[in-house]
């Protein structure tokens, strides 16, 4: 569960911040749980997925899944495991169904998943990350910098 005490709006301003809120939310998480992820290309997706990973003590390390649909980290701990999906590529969200994910016996992060979990579940948390525009880190030889982010955490269903 993502406790209720991290729903709402955070205003994040380092990517170490990112990971920080990333493993207060994992060490959270059990299996079953599914969260939905969304946000432009370096909004800090990746960052935050880490940091779950992390808290929930997966094996690394956990990179962009854009050239894999579905990533699988092992626990470390005899915990569940995390699956790590991208559902960019999916046509569609009978797609995300055919990969047969164990939602029941994992945890589940589907990056640009909104619209398709639908298929899948009843509910789920949904995080949107935005880079404000116009701020430090805006061009792209800036990705890198620390620069704010704003992150939404809701329930769904
Ligand atoms: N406040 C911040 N939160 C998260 N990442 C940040 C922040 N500021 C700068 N960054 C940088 O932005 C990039 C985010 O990349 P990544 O997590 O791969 O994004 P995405 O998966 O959304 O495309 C990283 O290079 C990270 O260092
Ligand atoms: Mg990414």
């Amino acid at each position: 569960m993502v406790p209720d005490r991290l729903l709402g709006a955070h205003d994040i301003s380092t990517s170490d911040e990112m990971e920080e809120l990333g493993r207060a939310i994992g060490s959270e998480l059990a299996a079953g749980d599914l969260i939905v992820l969304t946000g432009p290309l370096g909004a800090g997706k990746t960052t935050l997925t880490r940091g779950i990973a992390e808290g929930m003590g997966v094996r690394g390390p956990v990179q962009s899944p854009t050239f894999v649909i579905a990533r699988t980290h092992p626990s470390l701990t005899g915990g569940a495991p995390l699956v790590h999906a991208d559902a960019y590529r999916l046509g569609d969200a009978a797609e995300l169904e055919d990969l047969d994910i164990d939602l029941d016996g994992s945890v589940v992060i589907v990056e640009w998943g909104r619209g398709a979990v639908d298929a899948i579940a009843d509910s789920w948390w949904d995080i949107e990350i935005e880079r404000p525009v116009g701020e430090a880190g805006d061009a792209p030889e800036d990705l890198d910098l620390d620069a704010p982010r704003r992150l939404v955490i809701t329930r769904v269903g």
